[in-house]
């Protein structure tokens, strides 16, 4: 079995923002610039959590809470570090921020074809409600609509 990592999630600082984008370019064909990111810091509406462990930045989950409704913008594990149960340690922790701030339900969009993606945010309880036709470029691709209801029973 593979070891587990020590790393721990913190909030997103100005510190770990050129190691975000750097993942960022890895992994998306329409990454997040290196000013995007930094520009986060200052959105009320925003939270990002990352995995850090000393210096390096592993993964990070990014989420906009709009009117009680938390939406996942990014979530993103560094290649070399993938099934270790990271994003389940970023989600988990996203979700208790939608928890703690009372929002009623997170939503996410996801390419239609990406199964990893797809099966971790099944892991939690999201289903898929809907479909965006062409909603992502580079390549085309449909975007599944995700919901999780947050209710105090489920908590
Ligand atoms: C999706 C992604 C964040 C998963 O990160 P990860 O750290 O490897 O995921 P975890 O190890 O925490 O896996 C959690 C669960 O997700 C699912 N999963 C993750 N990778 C998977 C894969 N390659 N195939 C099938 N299921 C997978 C499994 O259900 C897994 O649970 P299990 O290991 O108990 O089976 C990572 O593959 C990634 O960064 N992909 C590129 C960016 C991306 O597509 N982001 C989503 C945009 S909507």
């Amino acid at each position: 079995m593979t070891p587990s990592i020590e790393a721990a999630v913190v909030p997103l600082q100005e510190r770990h923002v050129r190691a975000v984008a750097r993942i960022e370019r890895r992994v998306f064909s329409d990454p997040w610039s290196e000013s995007l990111v930094r520009a986060e810091l200052d959105n009320a509406l925003s939270r990002w959590f990352v995995l850090e462990r000393g210096e390096d930045v592993l993964g990070y989950v990014a989420v906009m809470n709009i009117a009680g409704e938390v939406h996942v913008t990014n979530v993103a594990v560094a290649p070399e570090y993938r099934r270790r149960g990271l994003a389940r340690r970023l989600l988990g922790r996203a979700v208790e921020y939608a928890r703690a701030a009372g929002a009623f339900c997170m939503t996410l969009e996801v390419r239609e074809t990406n199964a990893p993606a797809i099966a971790l945010y099944r892991s939690f309880g999201f289903v898929p409600v809907g479909l965006r036709p062409r909603y992502y470029h580079d390549p085309e691709e449909n975007a599944l609509l995700m919901t999780l209801l947050l209710s105090e029973e489920d908590a």
